[in-house]
């Protein structure tokens, strides 16, 4: 037996601990947003059916980083925040007729997996009493966390609040992490006998347990590990839950087969895709958006983010990679290279000091050191073109828009301010000048020998 699912995230509180102007929920690990972290497990899920956000006024970013991952997914403002049970109050109309599983979860605990709430769904398939499942963890450090009252068999009795809970079921280390599963027909019947008559003066929702029992139906709990439920609230706390994706991600990459010489730093995003037999040199920063296929090497201290590195291609040391850089197959970008926005064909060389940006570059083309595709007039981006088997002398500036024709040549030091024809050599003229014995006078006047 399956259930439909939805779920609703609640993500109203202000997030004052970040001491952020950045919404809480926006800040990132491995660079993903906390509010998508947060939504990946239950998305994952085949039976999941509506996605509902509760968020508290001006948080139009929010709201747009959760339609940019959850396409249709509906947001609900709660104007006051009154606590989690009033949350799940004000999202409740948005289920319109859903009928099935309704999962809270926080937008600010990322780490929740899919097979934990499997595991809660499941429950629901073996009893039809059964009305809600709520996940329990076991922290090192309990603090004020609500307490679970576990009954017989598993079921559960109630859950109390810290800072309601007398001392010896504060002594209790099974803990509430948040995550709640219910029956969506039983929901607003719980709701709606919710109080704030309690030490927070808040809606409860942690109080829909003991309402459900009270009207004959029984409760459960599925334990998971802790850091499963971790909840980000501080930076310091951020960078806890940073250190553990990397952690992660490194050694996932490392499983295909993907070289790490260091690998404690090198840092990656959720979706950076590597193919196996890849090798990372240390330092190496990944962005979002990068694609990096078979036989390529990275080299120390390079940055790169939305970014697609064909096979076999070298890159770095040094080397930074901008959104739109597209790698060509077996290229070399050597040091202190900087690529925006540009297509490199294959077998192209760009080995030391150099900016291309908004560039086509062709096949077989060597972008001697120092060169510069000057491509912003202050108010425009423009184009540059380098066709097949160019050759650009260094310490070139190319003007653009400007093309370089097939198999032409730039020689060093020029600055090309229009198109080259095709196997052509194009030079500014500069006549050299030379003083005979000029050396030795200057030396001299400078007093050195
Ligand atoms: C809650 C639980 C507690 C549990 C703990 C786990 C209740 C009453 N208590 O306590 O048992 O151990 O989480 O972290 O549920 N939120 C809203 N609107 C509100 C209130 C909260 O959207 O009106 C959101 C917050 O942004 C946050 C989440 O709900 O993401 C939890 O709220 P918080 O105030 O942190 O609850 P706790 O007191 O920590
Ligand atoms: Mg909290």
């Amino acid at each position: 037996m399956s259930h439909d699912v939805a779920a609703i995230i609640l993500a109203a509180g202000k997030g004052t601990r970040m001491c952020s102007p950045t919404p809480k929920v926006l800040h990132k690990v491995a660079g993903r947003s906390l509010l998508h972290h947060s939504l990946g497990a239950v998305t994952e899920l085949n039976y999941t059916k509506k996605i509902i956000a509760v968020l508290g006024e001006n948080m139009r970013q929010v709201e747009a980083e959760l339609t940019s991952v959850v396409k249709d997914a509906v947001c609900v403002i709660q104007r006051e925040q009154l606590g989690t049970g009033h949350a799940v109050k004000v999202a409740e109309s948005a289920l319109d007729d859903f009928e099935g599983i309704v999962f809270v979860l926080y937008a600010d605990t990322p780490f929740i997996t899919q097979e934990t709430l499997l595991r809660m769904l499941h429950r629901f398939d073996v009893s039809n009493t059964l009305a809600a499942v709520v996940l329990g963890f076991r922290p090192e450090n309990p603090g004020e966390y609500g307490r679970l009252i576990a009954g017989s068999h598993g079921d559960l009795d109630a859950i109390v609040e810290y800072k309601d809970a007398s001392s010896d079921e504060r002594k209790i280390t099974l803990c509430n992490s948040g995550v709640i599963a219910v029956r969506s027909n039983l929901l607003s019947g719980f709701l709606h006998d919710l109080d704030n008559d309690n030490a927070k003066g808040e809606y409860y929702l942690t109080d829909i347990i003991e309402i459900a029992r009270e009207n004959g139906y029984s409760c459960a709990y599925e334990e998971c590990a802790e850091q499963e439920v971790m909840g980000i609230n501080s930076q310091a706390e951020r960078a806890v839950a940073e250190a553990i994706q990397q952690k992660r991600l490194r050694q996932q990459h490392m499983e295909n087969g993907v070289t790490l010489i260091a690998p404690e730093t090198v840092y990656f995003a959720m979706d950076t895709q590597i193919a196996s037999g890849v090798v990372i040199h240390p330092n190496v920063v990944f962005g979002t958006n990068v694609v990096i296929e078979a036989g390529v090497e990275i080299k120390s201290f390079s940055h790169i983010e939305g970014a697609v590195i064909g096979k076999n291609a070298s890159v770095g040391p040094y080397a930074r990679l901008r959104p739109g850089a597209d790698i060509g197959e077996a290229c070399k970008i050597g040091n202190f290279v900087e690529i925006k926005k540009s297509k490199i064909g294959k077998e192209t060389k760009i080995s030391h000091l150099t900016y291309i940006g908004d560039a086509d570059i062709g096949e077989d083309v060597n972008i001697g050191a120092g060169t510069v595709t000057c491509n912003y007039d202050g108010y425009d981006k423009h184009k540059t073109t380098i066709e097949k088997g160019v050759f650009i002398g260094s310490n070139s500036s190319l003007v653009a828009p400007v093309t370089i024709g097939k198999g032409a040549m730039v020689a060093a030091g020029s600055t090309i301010i229009k198109d080259v024809k095709s196997d052509s050599v194009a030079y500014n003229k500069m006549k050299q000048k030379e003083k005979s014995g000029r050396a030795v006078e200057f030396r001299k006047e400078k007093g050195g020998k």
